[in-house]
């Protein structure tokens, strides 16, 4: 893979770099700005060299937010920064032939454009004509076939980021671990999961599946799950799966009734259900202690750990098997890697981050990349560099 240390030449170039700047915002702040912090090694490297950088990036699925916002956090981590309210077009090719070099611009959401998720090759024509050179550092996106991810290349010398470079060398490592090897996959929807699954099951010694994806797991093997949410249309799939021994599933959970799910303090009617004690009315939320403790003890013995999805309901505050995962693995020896935005939010709460061995920007694109080996957005800088 090519990388921004193979760029001939940078004093006065400008270079197009696809960044991670999709970052959670409320009330026109950022409130979590990891991924802009993993970002600035490329844009440092970058901007030292006289490079014109120009950043590009989506913020959230609809196209309809600003990263305005996004690009004031990302001044306050480095100088330099300006923001440009619009992606394409003769006034943003100004603004970036009137930035000086070693600056940075960020250009406008990129998905304020329908044509960046439909791929569209003019379109991905339109932003390649912003600059000289591409740089992919948005490992968080490569699992998308969009126009900027993999049409761009297509049109310009491209390379991969440091971040990029960094995430690639990682994960693969992740796939070939030491032994004994845990994985763990929470989260929801089994179909995006389902690939994963299948790799690390050959792979991992340990696969645990827990949050509600567990649900399908439990469902398809017969046990009452109540009124938990499932998305199981794929009985057969789970059963094949099922039927590895590697594969660990919850031993209890935290549930509470579903008549007190919109109760603003659910959390205090929860009861720890142990397997098969799961009522028709209820709803699986977390999983429970017993589940904590089988977890800590395989994490304890592990020497390679991999970690993607909350293991309870994060977003009503179903954190306890979450936390207290992060807290075996920080105790833990083993070469641990993590990702997924809920995940990664959960351990940095707990001031864990820095005990983990690799934190992954990636959420589907790590699954993605685990699965598969590559991603859409590398194989097309690799298609770029072979021509
Ligand atoms: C992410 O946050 O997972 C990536 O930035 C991809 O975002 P998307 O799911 O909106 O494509």
């Amino acid at each position: 893979m090519r990388t921004v240390r193979d760029i001939p030449e940078l004093e006065n170039i400008p270079v197009l770099v696809r960044t991670a700047l999709n970052v959670p915002i409320e009330n026109g702040k950022v409130t979590n700005d990891y991924r802009l912090r993993r970002a600035l090694p490329t844009i440092k490297f970058l901007s030292e060299r006289g490079a014109k950088v120009i950043l590009i990036s989506h913020i959230g699925e609809q196209g309809t937010e600003t990263l305005e916002p996004v690009a004031r956090a990302l001044g306050k981590l480095i100088s330099g920064v300006s923001f440009f309210g619009e992606t394409i077009g003769e006034r943003a090719r100004k603004a970036v032939r009137e930035l000086a070099p070693g600056k940075i611009l960020v250009l406008e959401n990129l998905r304020r454009d329908q044509r960046e998720v439909m791929n569209d090759r003019a379109f991905a024509k339109e932003v390649a004509a912003l600059a000289d050179v591409f740089v992919e550092d948005s490992f968080d996106t490569c699992h998308r076939v969009h126009a900027s991810i993999v049409s761009v290349p297509e049109f310009l010398p491209s390379y991969a980021g440091i971040l990029l470079e960094e995430e690639v060398n990682e994960l693969s490592e992740a796939l070939k671990p030491k032994h004994p090897a845990l994985a763990v996959i929470g989260g929801a929807k089994f179909s995006t999961k389902e690939a994963v699954l299948t790799t690390l099951l050959k792979t991992y010694d340990h696969v645990f599946v827990g949050g509600a994806l567990a649900n399908d797991f439990l469902k398809v093997a017969g046990q009452e799950v109540g009124k938990s949410l499932v998305s199981n249309t794929a009985g057969n799939s789970i059963k094949k799966i099922l039927a590895n021994p590697k594969l660990v599933l919850p031993i209890d959970s935290l549930v509470i009734s579903s008549a007190n799910m919109s109760a603003i303090d659910a959390r205090m009617s929860a009861r720890i259900a142990t397997e098969g004690q799961v009522q028709s009315d209820e709803v699986i939320l977390d999983d429970g202690p017993g589940t904590s403790a089988l977890l800590a003890d395989l994490a304890k013995k592990a020497k390679n750990i991999l970690w993607n999805g909350p293991l309870g309901n994060y977003e009503r505050n179903f954190i306890d098997a979450t936390d207290a995962f992060a807290r075996a693995v920080a105790e833990s020896d083993a070469h641990s890697v993590v990702g997924g935005g809920d995940t990664i939010a959960a351990i940095e709460n707990l001031g864990l981050l820095p005990r983990f061995s690799f934190v992954s920007t990636g959420g589907g694109a790590m699954l993605d990349f685990i699965a598969k080996g590559t991603l859409p957005g590398i194989e097309a800088l690799d298609k770029n560099n072979n021509t």
